[in-house]
């Protein structure tokens, strides 16, 4: 195996809520080692402009590099419709995006009314609306900025009276127009899941592109040969800008994390 192969696979997000996607990375490839950057302190990235967001970007790819990572899995719909592009340009590393799950959505929806819970950042880039527009013949898109939702996720208050009424006041629309699919458009939203199943009425599946990514980042170390064959226990780090209580409670208390300031 090359020692490339035996690096770390480094994911980052504005926050907490890309562990959603690094908790799937770890379930399919429990032998790598992992990195994971939760920006908090810049959080949330869904109401910057293009350029801000690439720089954060930049700043948390380079840390990443710093730290040897042989792959750069970039876990916010955000950051991955503003910026991924151009992170494919400027370095010579893979990079594994992460778009809303819109082509599956739409593709299986019976109602022909797909309902999409993102960021404002994601759903006015272009990326997305490309992507929109190729899925969405025949559909309607009911488009929903989540704000106020990752503020709330990063002060740890997924299960707060506040976030019950945003999600009430977000959701209600969608199910008037008679949905039959959720795509959650940000990596911040599955930890609502058990809170939208209240509120959405049974038959309204609801999807999110995390299981995805862990199978796009296998498939392109594979192909790159960089999958990490060792059998000991991987080293898993987490390093946060702010607030680690957050990010303990959704990850578990046994694993570490380290305070930064990047
Ligand atoms: N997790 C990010 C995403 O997937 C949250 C964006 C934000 O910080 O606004 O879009």
């Amino acid at each position: 195996m090359d020692n490339l192969a035996k690096q770390a696979i480094g994911v980052f997000d504005s926050g907490v809520g890309g562990t959603s996607i690094w908790k799937e990375i770890h379930k399919l490839l429990p032998n790598e080692n992992t990195i994971y950057l939760a920006d908090s302190k810049n959080a949330p990235y869904g109401i910057k402009s293009k350029s801000a967001i690439r720089d954060l970007c930049v700043k948390n790819t380079d840390l990443l590099l710093e730290k040897g990572c042989k792959i750069i899995v970039v876990a916010c719909n955000t950051a991955t419709t503003n910026a991924i592009s151009f992170l494919r340009e400027k370095y010579n590393v893979p990079f594994i995006g992460i778009e809303p799950a819109i082509k599956p959505a739409t593709l299986n929806s019976k109602t022909k009314k797909v309902g999409i819970l993102a960021t404002k950042g994601t759903l006015s880039s272009e990326l997305f609306l490309e992507t929109s527009s190729i899925y969405s013949k025949g559909i309607t898109l009911i488009e929903q900025h989540g704000s106020g939702i990752v503020e709330l996720i990063e002060g740890g208050k997924i299960d707060s009276k506040e976030m019950s009424t945003l999600l009430h006041y977000y959701l209600q629309p969608m199910i008037d127009a008679n949905i039959d699919y959720l795509v959650l458009g940000c990596s911040h939203y599955p930890y609502l899941k058990p809170q939208l199943e209240l509120i959405l009425p049974d038959y309204v599946q609801i999807i999110d592109s995390g299981h995805a990514v862990a199978r796009q980042t296998r498939a392109v170390l594979e192909a790159n040969n960089l999958l990490n064959e060792q059998s000991e226990y991987p080293e898993i780090q987490f390093f946060t800008n702010q607030n680690p209580t957050v990010l303990s409670e959704l990850i578990g208390k046994h694993y570490s994390i380290t305070e930064l300031d990047f």
